[in-house]
């Protein structure tokens, strides 16, 4: 089978230029100077006139399934790859988990087996570790060297849960100094805010609010700093910072990487659009909608337009969606009355790209910038480059159409994620994805889908590009 997407702009790292894209396979062939194209002969051809090609979306951070606080993410590996795709996005590394006492191994066993003949789209692992002991040390070696797992969660936050102390933060970090891994850390002062999360129940306040409120920049910005010390401390030891969400966060990571230290960090599209303000404007207990861990942060205070810049400089180089979906109805409400029982995490897979997009048009960003941290960026930090995150000769034909001209409104009634609300609900994109391309095979067209569940292979990653 042969496909040449023709007519188009393909935006890569280094500019935007006409070209057509000549797939065999499931591989890229070759990208063509169009007047020469005339002369090739294709079994199928997709008219990019007057639209951009850009590598498919890498959402670097999902949590499908992910059992959380009595309940389980609502997104199956099956509607949540899915929906990605629909978006735009066609490879995911989403969380395998180990639980505190839990073999590391079994928790991935468990995690391959939601995952396999499921997904619609490439997907591949990264590892939290629930309970870091020297077995579980041994087995961040097992997992690099066979697995093609190569990066690894711990949490400041959430103590009794997934939690890590400094020491067992510091010796992941030893560990993956000598074998080559990525430490991504949950970096929230998780301690501490058990003692605000306490206090506020004691006076009454109940309300979903008080999950932000109990959750100040200041102790992102604590644990954040923390983790990069303990990294120094460990040889500068890669560490990647998730859901960054707070200008003092990223003040750190600049800083750190202002001395040439590994340090990086991803943001997601809720801190760069929704606020503490969009959620305490919710009726009742609709607040719940937006509760997630980083919380959604104060518009009064300058974090979003921070992380814009964060985005342009570098500082953030990575956009993903930490998609934690659960439905309002049984999943959040299991938090009324005691907001610490709100399931954490928004649901947003399949409005990434959209959504960044967005920020082109709103001039916060280049269309090179966009394609990067939504795509090559994280194919290079967590080891998939150049098989994805590219369009180039001999890289997996995973390929967006998008079309500036057209317009996504984005809603419940017209997302395909499982979840029976939109966090962003009524917000209208000024671009739309078009047609997507997942090995070679057209997925989405003309409003259409035509993937299937199973088709999706499981990706061995190797290590980060960005590792000195
Ligand atoms: O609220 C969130 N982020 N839920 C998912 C788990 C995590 O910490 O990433
Ligand atoms: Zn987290
Ligand atoms: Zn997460
Ligand atoms: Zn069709």
């Amino acid at each position: 089978m042969s496909l040449l997407v023709k007519g188009g702009t393909v935006i890569g790292p280094t500019g935007a230029q006409p070209a057509d894209v000549l797939v065999e396979g499931e591989k890229i062939a070759a990208l063509l100077d169009p007047s020469y194209s005339q002369t090739v002969q294709a079994d199928e051809v997709i008219d990019a006139t007057g639209k951009y090609v850009i590598p498919g979306g890498i959402d670097a951070h999902t949590h499908m399934e992910l059992p959380f606080g009595g309940t389980a993410a609502s997104d199956t590996f099956e509607t949540g790859t899915r929906a990605a795709a629909w978006g735009g996005t066609t490879t995911i590394i989403d969380f395998a988990v180990q639980r505190t006492g839990e073999v590391v191994q079994d928790g991935l066993a468990a995690w391959h087996a939601k995952a396999e003949g499921n997904c619609h789209i490439d997907y591949a692992f990264h590892m939290i570790l629930g309970g870091v002991d020297t077995d579980a040390l041994k087995a961040m070696d097992q997992l690099v060297a066979d697995e093609g797992i190569t990066s690894f969660k711990l949490f400041m936050a959430y103590p009794g849960v997934f939690y890590s102390d400094d020491g067992q933060i510091l010796r992941a970090m030893q560990t993956a100094r000598e074998n080559g891994a990525m430490i991504m850390m949950h970096a929230e002062n998780g301690i501490a805010i058990d003692v605000l999360v306490q206090q506020a129940l004691a006076r009454g306040e109940t309300d979903p609010i008080y999950h932000g409120i109990t959750r100040p920049a200041a102790l992102e910005t604590e644990a954040t700093s923390r983790a990069i010390t303990l990294a120094s401390v460990a040889q500068d030891c890669p560490l990647y910072i998730v859901h960054l969400s707070a200008s003092g966060a990223l003040e750190a990571v600049a800083e750190a990487r202002d001395q040439g230290r590994n340090v990086f960090a991803e943001t997601c599209p809720q801190y760069l659009y929704l606020t503490l303000e969009d959620q305490l404007g919710a009726p009742g207990f609709e607040g719940a909608k937006w509760v997630c861990s980083t919380p959604l942060r104060s518009k009064h205070e300058p974090h979003a337009k921070d992380l814009w810049k964060g985005l342009r400089s570098n500082d953030l180089a990575v956009v993903s969606t930490d998609h934690c979906p659960f439905c309002f109805k049984d999943q959040k409400e299991l938090g009324v009355g005691d907001f610490s029982k709100i399931p954490n995490g928004i649901g947003g897979v399949e409005h990434r790209v959209d959504l960044i997009y967005q920020g082109v048009v709103d001039g916060q960003l280049s269309l090179e910038r966009w394609v990067e941290t939504i795509a090559t960026t994280p194919a290079r930090m967590f080891g998939l480059y150049p098989q994805k995150g590219i369009v180039a000769p001999g890289s997996d034909a995973d390929l967006v159409v998008y079309d500036p001209n057209g317009t996504t409104r984005i809603g419940v009634e017209t997302h395909h994620m499982n979840m029976d609300y939109s966090a962003y609900e009524g917000t209208e994109i000024a671009g739309r994805v078009d047609t997507v391309v997942s090995r070679g095979e057209v997925i989405v067209a003309d409003g259409n889908y035509h993937g299937r569940k199973g088709r999706g292979k499981y990706l061995r990653r190797g290590l980060s590009s960005y590792l000195v």
